[in-house]
């Protein structure tokens, strides 16, 4: 027997491909677009003139190495830049690790409504994704290293987690990793850790200092506000770094990409002004979507999750479609498990309250 056609690599086409949150509605010239986690605010105005600048050098190639960038990271952190390997989002990073430490029939673990790429990067990778429950939509470090097997390779936690919000301590961290084989990968995704205000909360840059299986992953895609730049940061063990260099594209991250993440990094108020903004919107929300008697997870992300009743002139798709008539794109999040919730981007103020006037009509509040 003769294949008919070329045949992709097992597990391939069990990939549900990432549907991205929606971006535009019929006949609605500018939605409220909260479906991305993206920032009200935009980038840093030096980064958008370092891209601007950039236009001039479109003809070269950019610094495979990421120097200038790495140095700029390093430097606001503390940190080795030659344990810093960027990427074209944090999504690459993850894929590239997924690549590099898990083949055919390795398996790797992540939270029941963890982010949807490490299922995609897993079976991608030919591994076998093992998706462990969640207790009050958080990931659970006792169920969690219970599913460890001789074929783990990687475990993938997002901290805080999106779509549900929700985050774990440092010393709950601590312990996931110290339960941990040594040969299993910790991957750390801090993709919305700038936005954390907690005592108890830290992003992974100490146990990727002290360990040798953890490495954290950032993005300049959210509170940077550069996503369409895409680009990301790993900080990993020396050994780790070494292994992204090698398989990762000789020009992975763009020139403009480089230059305005470099001074994004350096405006340190654009950043303080996002997150100020969002210890404002994000309670202000909360509360007033659970007083129109919706559930609401607790966030500590730029992004909330609410809870609709079953009934379905009620439920999620009938709000998401109650919503999008009105110019309001919000993310449904059945793909992770979660059919009954949408998920909502803490947008301008203008966005959060016209969110809340249309969540009251939906529920008959006002
Ligand atoms: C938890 C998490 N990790 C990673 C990413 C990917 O970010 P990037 O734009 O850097 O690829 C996202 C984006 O939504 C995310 O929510």
């Amino acid at each position: 027997m003769f294949d008919t056609q070329p045949a992709p690599q097992p597990g391939i086409l069990q990939i549900s491909a990432y549907v991205p949150g929606e971006s535009s509605l019929a006949g609605n010239l500018k939605p409220i677009k909260l479906s991305s986690n993206e920032t009200p605010l935009g980038p840093s105005p030096a980064a958008i003139a370092a891209y601007k600048a950039a236009a001039e050098s479109l003809a070269l190639y950019p610094d495979g190495g990421a120097g200038d960038l790495r140095r700029a990271i390093a430097s606001h952190f503390g940190l080795d830049p030659d344990r810093i390997v960027c990427g074209s989002g944090s999504d690459e990073l993850i894929n590239l690790l997924a690549h590099a430490y898990i083949g055919p029939g390795d398996e790797a673990i992540f939270s029941e409504h963890g982010f949807l790429m490490y299922k995609i990067a897993t079976l991608s990778s030919g591994g076998k994704p093992v998706s462990v429950p969640e207790q009050n939509y958080r990931a659970n470090v006792d169920a969690m290293l219970a599913a460890v097997t001789p074929r783990t390779r990687l475990v993938f936690l997002a901290n805080p987690n999106n779509p549900t919000g929700t985050y774990l301590r440092h010393d709950e961290i601590r312990r996931l990793q110290q339960g941990l084989p040594a040969r299993v990968l910790l991957l750390l995704d801090a993709a919305y850790s700038e936005y954390v205000r907690r005592n108890d909360y830290e992003a992974g840059l100490e146990l990727v200092a002290t360990t040798s299986n953890t490495v954290m992953t950032r993005t300049f895609s959210k509170i940077y506000g550069l996503a369409a730049l895409r680009l990301g940061w790993a900080y990993c063990p020396a050994a780790i770094a070494d292994v992204l260099n090698r398989v990762r594209g000789p020009f992975n991250v763009t020139g403009p990409a480089l230059a305005a993440g470099a001074a994004a990094i350096a405006d340190r108020a654009h950043v303080e002004r996002a997150v100020a903004h969002n210890e404002k919107w994000l309670p202000w929300v909360a509360t007033e979507v659970e007083g129109l008697g919706l559930r609401v997870t607790p966030s500590v992300g730029n992004f909330l999750l609410m809870h609709f009743p079953a009934e379905p002139a009620r439920n999620a798709a009938a709000a998401d479609e109650f919503l999008k008539l009105r110019g309001i794109i919000l993310r449904r999040v059945a793909a992770y498990g979660l059919p009954g919730a949408l998920r909502m981007t803490i947008g301008t103020e203008d966005d959060n309250r016209r969110v809340v006037a249309a969540l009251a009509q939906f529920m008959g509040r006002s």
